[in-house]
């Protein structure tokens, strides 16, 4: 059997590193794109020395349409790990002409793209937030209601549709995959430089000599704070992996958790035990306006069609930034 070879779209970026990273171990070949605008192009140098290969960058807007289906054609690939995108929820709401442009239109164009020269594997990232603020304190499943609650969600959703589309051709083959909250890194060069995810703020925080501020502390949870799914980065990754090398026909998305819901305080009280400053007591601040109670995944559907299950414990993730 020929050496696969996959496209990675925003594989400079923080996950789209730790795919590259995991499939390069597992024997495929990877292109990477990346606009630059949140990728580094330090983590792709991380992964060429670590690997002793070169890794091509292609440094293209994939709203440069006519750039991207150039790659694409001239590329053979097997297939497409499509994780470029914007992913603040809070910037969605100010711009969220330009969430709909990179997250839906791009998608659709670079699906296109992908039918236009034979490649006929998708993996996409999509979100939790396409479940949008949910009443209930069940674990989301795949086949509950979807009820995104800002621009950001709505793009991811959108695309999503547009994924399904295109694995429901015979011969295709794919899968949207709903991220919970990513957490942890397989080396210091890879980090999240994101600014909107709880762990590095809290890191942020406390480096920055501030005590971390917990939104919220009358929900009805165990210790009144806000439950979420943490899931490593090297579980993401080992997803995908499970994804690409799926032989048989994958449900058109499903979640990818842990299954198990740890509140803000104890986030918090991790990261604070991780960077030995038990001594920093956080600050409890009103609840912020859409935040649920509780977003947990089912991760039942992605066990059950894959073989998915993640590895990392929390504490791992949290110790494996420092
Ligand atoms: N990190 C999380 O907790 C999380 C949770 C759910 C879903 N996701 C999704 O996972 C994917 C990867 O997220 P991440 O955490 O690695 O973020 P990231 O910002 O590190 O990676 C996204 C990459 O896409 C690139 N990019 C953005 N716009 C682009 C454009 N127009 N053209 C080409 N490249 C562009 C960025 O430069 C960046 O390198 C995103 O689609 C995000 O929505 C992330």
């Amino acid at each position: 059997m020929s050496k696969q070879k996959w496209l990675i779209t925003g594989g400079a970026g923080y996950i789209g590193t730790h795919i590259a990273d995991l499939f390069i171990e597992a024997g495929k070949d990877v292109v990477l794109l990346d606009s630059l605008y949140q990728g580094l192009e330090s983590r792709v140098d991380y992964l060429r020395t670590k690997h002793a290969i070169d890794i091509p960058l292609e440094v293209i807007d994939i709203r440069d349409y006519a750039k991207v289906d150039a790659l694409i054609a001239a590329g053979n690939f097997t297939g497409i790990v499509h994780t470029a995108a914007l992913k603040a929820v809070g910037e969605s709401m100010e711009k969220p002409d330009e969430y709909l442009d990179v997250n839906y239109t791009a998608t659709v164009e670079l699906i296109e793209s992908a039918k236009r020269h034979g490649v006929t594997r998708f993996i996409f990232s999509s979100t939790a937030a396409v479940y949008g603020s949910p009443d209930s304190m069940d674990p989301c499943r795949e086949d509950g209601p979807t009820a995104p609650i800002s621009p950001y969600g709505s793009s991811k959703l959108l695309a999503e549709s547009k994924v399904t589309e295109f694995i429901s051709i015979p011969g295709n083959h794919g899968s949207s995959l709903r991220f919970f909250n990513v957490v942890g890194s397989a080396n210091s060069a890879l980090l999240d430089n994101s600014v909107e995810n709880l762990v590095p703020i809290v890191i942020n925080k406390v480096k920055a000599g501030q005590a971390p501020v917990i939104y919220g502390h009358d929900y009805p949870t165990a210790d009144g704070t806000c439950v979420r799914d943490y899931v490593d980065v090297r579980d993401i990754a080992a997803a995908h992996l499970a994804a690409a090398d799926a032989t048989q026909a994958l449900p058109p998305t499903m979640n990818i958790g842990t299954g198990n819901g740890a509140s803000v305080r104890e986030i918090v009280k991790f990261v604070l035990d991780a960077m030995g400053r038990s001594d920093v007591t956080p600050i409890d601040a009103d609840r912020r306006a859409g935040d649920p109670a509780f977003l947990c995944a089912d991760v039942s559907l992605a066990k059950s069609a894959m073989g998915f299950t993640s590895r990392y414990s929390l504490k791992a993730s949290v110790e494996s930034l420092f």
